[in-house]
C-alpha cells in the first residue's frame, strides 16, 4: 500500500493519556478490556486470554512490518494501560485505508479519553503517514464508537458487511481527509 509509508513511532502523550508500544507483559492488563463482553459486544464476545495475547503479538507485527498499529493506551500519570488506540491498515471495499482504532476499559468510558487519544492518534497519522484520510470502521449497533468518530469530525462513506465468526455484521466507514482534519487543527 503506497500511502502508508512505514513510519516510526516513539510515543504519543496528550493531556490525560500516554501511548506506547503493547507488549507481551500487557496481556493481564489489556485483557480487562478486551476479555470483557460487555465492552466487546460489537465483537459478540469477550476475548479469551489466548486471543487477547494474539491481538497484542498482532500488533508487535505491526510494529515491525509497519512501524505503527494499535498501541498501548496509559493513564498518563498512573501509567496504568487502561485500553488500546492506534492506527492499522484495512479493507473498505476495494480500498485500502489507514484505520483509527480504540477499545477503553468500562470503568474509563464517559470522559472524553478515546476522542482525546483518537485525536491524538489521528494526528500522528496524518504526519507520518501519505495517507489521503483517515477512517473509523464501526458496527452499525455501536453508537459509543459512532460518536468517537463524529467528535474527531468524520463523516459517513460507506455502509458494508464485515463477516466476523460467521456473522454478517454491517458496518459504517467514518473518515476525514487530510485538508478537512488540518481545517479543524490548523497548525500555530
Ligand atoms: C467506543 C468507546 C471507546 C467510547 O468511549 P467514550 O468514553 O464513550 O468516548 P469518549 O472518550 O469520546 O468520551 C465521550 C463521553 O465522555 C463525556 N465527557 C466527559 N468529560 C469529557 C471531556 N472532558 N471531553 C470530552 N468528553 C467528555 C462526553 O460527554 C461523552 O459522554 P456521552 O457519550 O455520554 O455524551 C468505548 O465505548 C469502548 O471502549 N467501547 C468498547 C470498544 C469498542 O467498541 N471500540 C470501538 C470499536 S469500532
Amino acid at each position: 500500500m503506497s500511502q502508508a509509508r512505514t513510519a516510526t513511532f516513539d510515543g504519543i502523550r496528550t493531556p490525560h493519556l500516554s501511548l506506547r508500544e503493547l507488549m507481551p507483559h500487557d496481556t493481564t492488563a489489556l485483557h480487562r478490556v478486551l476479555g470483557d463482553e460487555v465492552a466487546m459486544a460489537a465483537y459478540e464476545h469477550g476475548f479469551s486470554p489466548a486471543e487477547t495475547a494474539d491481538w497484542i503479538e498482532g500488533q508487535v507485527r505491526r510494529y515491525r512490518d509497519r512501524g505503527f498499529g494499535l498501541w498501548a493506551l496509559t493513564d498518563a500519570e498512573t501509567g496504568e494501560v487502561i485500553g488500546d488506540c492506534g492506527l492499522t491498515i484495512q479493507r473498505v471495499g476495494a480500498a485500502e485505508v489507514v484505520e483509527v482504532g480504540y477499545h477503553l476499559l468500562r470503568e474509563r468510558w464517559g470522559h472524553g479519553y478515546a476522542t482525546e487519544a483518537a485525536s491524538a492518534c489521528v494526528d500522528w497519522g496524518f504526519a507520518h503517514l501519505d495517507a489521503p484520510a483517515i477512517y473509523a470502521i464501526v458496527r452499525d449497533t455501536n453508537l459509543a464508537s459512532m460518536n468517537v468518530a463524529i467528535r474527531l469530525g468524520m463523516t459517513v462513506r460507506e455502509r458494508f458487511i464485515k463477516r466476523y465468526r460467521d456473522i454478517d455484521m454491517p458496518h459504517l466507514a467514518f473518515a476525514i481527509t487530510r485538508e478537512g482534519w488540518r481545517s479543524r487543527h490548523p497548525s500555530p
